[in-house]
């Protein structure tokens, strides 16, 4: 057994965040557009997807060095096979207190339950508008919002702890910064406001297309008096705030005006096995390779130890000091947020 780890800036290792799939079945405008992720857009082949051994193995590895916490994303990762029996291993590792999925919600009336089943304790769902209409612009399908709300009362009835993720994009949603607040309220549901980030080269990112910590908070502020409340965990990447009247509270993640590196704990493992130490790294480092040419047990947790101790990033801490921006980037979608 290990002791926690450092990186080069002294950050902790604490969560491992997998992305399973990089496919969706939607087109969100800020993420997968539809004129870049069309019919012929050439996703992982499957064999180039890690398998649920190689993922658990690696798990085990980062288990050792101190991860306590797992989240597994996309793409869609409902849409890989059989999820619930590799979250049932992952549940099985010893040091693993928590684990979690980001999810859009479409798939999980027929999934909550047997996820829920398997060890699953929480979900985080997108969903950037309450407005049928307003929705259906965003997520390229034309999907109303009533399969979102069936999949967060399914979650909700199978006994997960449910969170909304909504992106706010000027000229795309901010009519539903209070509708969505004023929906929520009140239902033992925490909604959570996220700074439209620049990930990805196809999102056309602009700072004028940034709805603000600060503008969002005064936003609401004004018809649903907030006052801030303090963090849940060490590293929270959401700014938590309560319903003065009792009725619950909002986050805001603000990774753009007020970001939080000097507390990211995060390593992200992408669906074919490369690994992330940044969501804005123009590199992974290639761990399926490694691991698929016999890399294990000490050899293979010394090799992510030393990883981790090289890692400097602090990318969104950079932009804030407007250093360092015009580099290639991964797609949110390939690595999963
Ligand atoms: P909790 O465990 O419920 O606190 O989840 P989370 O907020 O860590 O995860 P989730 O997948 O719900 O992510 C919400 C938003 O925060 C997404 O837009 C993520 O891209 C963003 N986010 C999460 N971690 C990081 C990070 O390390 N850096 C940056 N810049 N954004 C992050
Ligand atoms: N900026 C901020 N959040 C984004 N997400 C996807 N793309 C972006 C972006 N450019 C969100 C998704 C999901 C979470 C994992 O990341 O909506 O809720
Ligand atoms: Fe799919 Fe989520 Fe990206 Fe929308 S934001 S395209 S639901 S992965
Ligand atoms: Fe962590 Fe990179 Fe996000 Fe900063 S920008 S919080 S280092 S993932």
């Amino acid at each position: 057994n290990r002791v926690p780890i450092e990186d080069h800036l002294g950050r902790p290792l604490k969560d491992l965040r997998i992305s399973v799939i990089d496919k969706c079945n939607l087109r969100c405008t800020y993420c997968m557009p539809k004129e870049i992720f069309g019919n012929d857009y050439a996703f992982l082949p499957e064999e180039e997807l890690l398998s649920f051994n190689e993922i658990v193995q690696l798990a085990e590895a980062f288990a050792q060095l101190g991860v306590e916490k797992i989240r597994i994303t996309g793409g869609e990762p409902l849409l890989r096979k059989d999820l619930d029996k590799l979250i049932s291993r992952l549940y099985e590792i010893p040091g693993i207190a928590d684990i979690a999925l980001t999810t859009n919600a479409i798939l999980l009336p027929k999934r909550a339950h047997k996820l829920k089943e398997a060890g699953l304790q929480r979900v985080n769902i997108s969903l950037d508008a309450i407005e049928d209409e307003v929705f259906k612009q965003i997520n390229g399908r034309a999907v109303g919002t009533l399969p979102v709300l069936k999949g967060i009362e399914a979650a909700k009835a199978a006994g997960l702890q449910v969170k909304i993720n909504m992106v706010a994009k000027k000229g795309m949603n901010e009519s539903q910064i209070i509708p969505m607040a004023k929906y929520f309220k009140d239902k033992d549901i925490i909604l959570r406001y996220i700074e439209f980030m620049d990930v990805g080269n196809h999102n056309g990112w602009d700072l004028d297309n940034v709805v603000s910590k600060k503008q969002i908070v005064s936003k609401i502020n004004e018809e649903l008096p907030l006052e801030s409340a303090t963090e849940n965990y060490y590293g929270e990447v959401a700014s938590r705030f309560r319903y003065k009247d009792g009725g619950g509270e909002v986050g805001v993640i603000s990774s753009v005006t007020d970001s939080f590196c000097s507390t990211c704990t995060r390593i992200r493992l992408s669906a074919d096995g490369k690994l992330y130490t940044c969501l804005f790294a123009s590199q992974g480092f290639d761990i399926k390779e490694k691991i698929r040419n016999g890399l294990e047990g000490e050899q293979l947790t010394d090799e992510l130890a030393s990883l981790w101790g090289r890692r400097k990033d602090r990318y969104s801490d950079e932009r804030m000091e407007q250093k360092n921006t015009n580099r290639k980037k991964i797609e949110m979608s390939y690595i999963g947020g």
